[in-house]
């Protein structure tokens, strides 16, 4: 059983299919199929905004390039100290922004706070020595697996606009928050002030499937030379197009997302039945994170449980991780079955049970 994250499984049935029907004969190659024209025009539809989008094969791509239209070389990006884009990219939105900087503030379940985020932008010299802070980038589903509220969107785009910051949403699982919001796509990005989102389809169905959207006309004006020079304009891109087009039909990606939240939310609640197990932050999406006793974490290892152990840097002040507990991540996907949910849920009540005998 794997829940280590939910990029270990492959591409669904829709979206292979796809891609099989896009295989046939010929078309223009680097996005100029009718295929990408075809899902450009739904990107505008489901956005209900003119967007531009881009299509590139990994999350990284997509954070890196839209992060470079958005910050100059002397400006300063800023995210959450646990954000993706500063821990996990090898810094390559550093190397694509060509000097730039990230700068990682603190939040509760890696979310930033509107009031934290002004009263950084406030204590910063306005001097030449200072870089300027252009851009912020948040993540919709956080690293903890927490959703941003549309308020709380509404307040960080309020603070992005009064500091002339572009706003940048990570929505690797884009669609799981907005599920979990029960939104519209518009609602949950320009609505509240976004101007440039990465948006994920590969961790949700698609086998690389990543597109750049762009609300504001001034950040795509150079995005396809950027894309380029990264060697992210695909030859054959109508195959990249055609997983969007599987995706996006039938509500397959609607159907998928709510599958995996159901699914998680399942994994949290029988979780929480098992005595000496509690829950990091709350399940808001398709991500679990309990603080389970070590006994216990051996002991799914053991059982060939894949899963991530995760940071504490992120809990609430009220919480703390004791010396005889871990806290781990659980991830579930469009794949996961209740199956594997249960499995694991009586691997771990057996073991409370054996605690409890002894
Ligand atoms: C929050 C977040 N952003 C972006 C990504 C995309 O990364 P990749 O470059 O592996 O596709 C991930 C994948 O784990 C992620 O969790």
């Amino acid at each position: 059983m794997n829940f280590a994250s939910d990029n270990i499984v492959g591409g669904s049935a829709p979206v292979l299919q796809a891609i099989l029907d896009a295989n046939a004969g010929t078309m223009a190659a680097y996005g100029n199929d009718e295929i990408s024209k075809r899902v450009r025009a739904r990107f505008n539809a489901i956005f209900e905004h003119e967007v531009s989008v881009f299509f590139v094969t990994t999350g990284t791509a997509a954070n890196a390039l839209a992060l470079s239209s958005a910050v100059p070389p002397y400006g300063l990006c800023v995210c959450h100290r646990e954000a993706h884009i500063i821990d996990d990219e090898c810094g390559a939105p550093e190397f694509f922004m060509h000097g730039a900087k990230l700068a990682g503030l603190a939040g509760v379940g890696a979310k930033l706070k509107a009031d934290d985020v002004a009263a950084y932008l406030e204590s910063l010299p306005k001097a030449v020595k200072q870089m300027p802070p252009k851009a912020l980038s948040i993540s919709q589903v956080s690293e903890c697996g927490l959703v941003y509220g549309l308020d709380e969107l509404a307040d960080l785009g309020a603070v992005c606009r009064a500091h002339g910051l572009s706003f940048h949403m990570d929505g690797a699982r884009f669609v799981n928050a907005l599920v979990s919001l029960g939104c519209t796509p518009a609602e949950m990005t320009w609505k509240q002030g976004v101007d440039i989102l990465s948006f994920g389809a590969t961790k949700n169905g698609g086998l690389m499937a990543e597109a750049i959207v762009v609300f504001r006309k001034d950040l795509a004006e150079a995005l396809d030379y950027r894309s380029k020079r990264a060697g992210q304009i695909i030859s054959k891109g109508r195959l990249i197009a055609a997983q969007f087009e599987g995706y996006f039909a039938k509500d397959h990606w609607l159907d998928n997302a709510r599958h995996a939240n159901r699914i998680a939310a399942l994994l949290s609640q029988g979780l929480l039945r098992i005595p000496g197990v509690r829950l990091a932050w709350p399940t808001e999406a398709n991500e679990v994170f309990p603080i389970i006793p070590k006994s216990l974490d051996q002991v799914l290892k053991a059982a060939g449980l894949l899963y991530h152990n995760w940071t504490e840097l992120s809990l609430p002040e009220t919480e703390r991780v004791a010396d005889h507990e871990v806290l781990i991540r659980l991830v579930t996907s469009w794949a996961t079955r209740e199956e594997d949910v249960r499995k694991l849920l009586e691997v771990a009540s057996s073991e409370a049970a054996q605690q409890a005998a002894e």
